[in-house]
């Protein structure tokens, strides 16, 4: 009797996690000395106050084991987010979280449904499981277009999935519509809300916390790695039904998050109000500065409701090339090829001087098409 492979199968159709380049290895590979990261749509200032202290503070507790409730941790989401504590689960990022939700839920011969190009760690979960994949064209604007998302769910389908704002294109889908979307989804199918960029979000746009918290079945992921700027931390959380908490408790790891994050992420909280606003707002200020001097020089960036553009070249051997300019002059950006558009690059919005640096190097469109 011939012996199975060693491998699992499924494996063999998963792609790795492309993660952006590191400051470290550019430099190396360059020689440039000063890199500009705009690749992985972090935070472009330190931590919070609060939270540097707190990372001081916790170092000396380091030979426990984290609280692997976390409770001070998700008694300060409830009581940010208005979602019980009992109904929050914090992760290792929502990587993580990803990974647990797919792992809890998805057998072979099940579904998972999204939108495309998108946040490719949704694929790969699905492709780990061996659960089949499936893609909806994004709408005209690049934002999730729920109608199509809707006609791809069937009998076999248990997570669909609403990436909003969508990573990598920028847009959110309009707080009516998605409302609309959940109400007509059928009861067998568990909705994943994944706002990674909520809080760089308009003010009437949707609220995933709010939805959660009025008792709709969804699942809700956020991060403190973006407007948090916590991202070498990884903490982030799902706001989810009780079942499905009690789902992602059997298969998660007990100490998933260190106590120098869970520390970290509290403080951040306890910050949030004085911080978040002003950080928000530089960021957004920034966005349309970066948006219309990269339109004075001919491209054509999304209109964006993240931390990031997206902006197409006519072909993918453009970008490449446009991505390979930019990394021997020191800046990092995102090629979206693993995100499912190869003929893009994705900047991440910097501080003002950051910025400056990327459009001094990324010269003209009709340059590079
Ligand atoms: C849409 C989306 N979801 C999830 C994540 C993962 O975030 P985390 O750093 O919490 O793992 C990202 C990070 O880029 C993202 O863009």
């Amino acid at each position: 009797m011939p012996t199975p492979p060693l491998i699992r199968p499924a494996l063999s159709g998963v792609d790795p996690y492309v993660p952006g380049r590191p400051i470290d290895d550019v430099r190396r590979e360059t020689g440039v000395e000063r890199i500009v990261k705009l690749g992985s749509n972090e935070g472009p200032l330190p931590p919070f106050p609060a939270a540097l202290r707190a990372i001081a503070a916790a170092a000396a507790g380091q030979r426990l084991y984290p609280d692997p409730g976390a409770w001070a941790l998700r008694d300060a989401l409830a009581a940010r987010t208005g979602v019980p504590a009992d109904r929050i689960l914090a992760g290792n990022g929502v990587d993580s979280l990803i990974k647990l939700l797919c792992l809890a839920t998805l057998d072979p011969g099940d579904n998972l449904a999204m939108c495309w190009p998108s946040f490719l760690s949704w694929r790969q979960g699905a492709g780990i499981q061996g659960a089949e994949w499936r893609q909806a064209p994004l709408a005209a604007d690049g934002g999730y277009d729920l109608d199509a998302l809707a006609e791809r769910v069937d009998a076999r389908t248990k997570l669909v999935v609403v990436v909003s704002p969508n990573n990598p294109t920028g847009q959110a889908v309009g707080a009516g519509a998605l409302e609309r979307f959940l109400d007509a989804l059928p009861a067998h199918v568990l909705p994943v809300l994944d706002e990674a960029y909520f809080e760089y979000l308009p003010p009437g746009a949707h609220d995933g916390a709010a939805l959660a918290a009025s008792g709709r079945r969804l699942v809700v992921l956020r991060t403190f790695s973006k407007a948090y700027a916590l991202a070498g931390l990884r903490v982030g959380y799902a706001l989810a039904p009780a079942d499905v908490i009690e789902a992602l408790g059997r298969v998660r790891n007990a100490f998933d998050v260190n106590a120098v994050a869970q520390a970290a992420a509290v403080a951040s909280l306890e910050d949030a109000d004085r911080e978040l606003p002003r950080r928000v707002a530089e960021i957004v200020a920034e966005r349309g500065r970066l948006d219309a001097a990269l339109r004075g020089l001919g491209h054509a960036p999304l209109a964006s409701q993240a931390n990031f553009l997206l902006v197409p070249y006519p072909d993918a051997a453009a970008a490449q090339a446009a991505n390979a300019a930019l990394l021997a002059r020191g800046i990092i950006v995102r090629p979206t090829g693993p995100f499912g558009d190869p003929s893009a690059l994705r900047i991440t919005v910097g501080l003002p001087e950051e910025n400056d640096a990327l459009l001094a190097a990324i010269g003209p469109a009709r340059a590079v098409d």
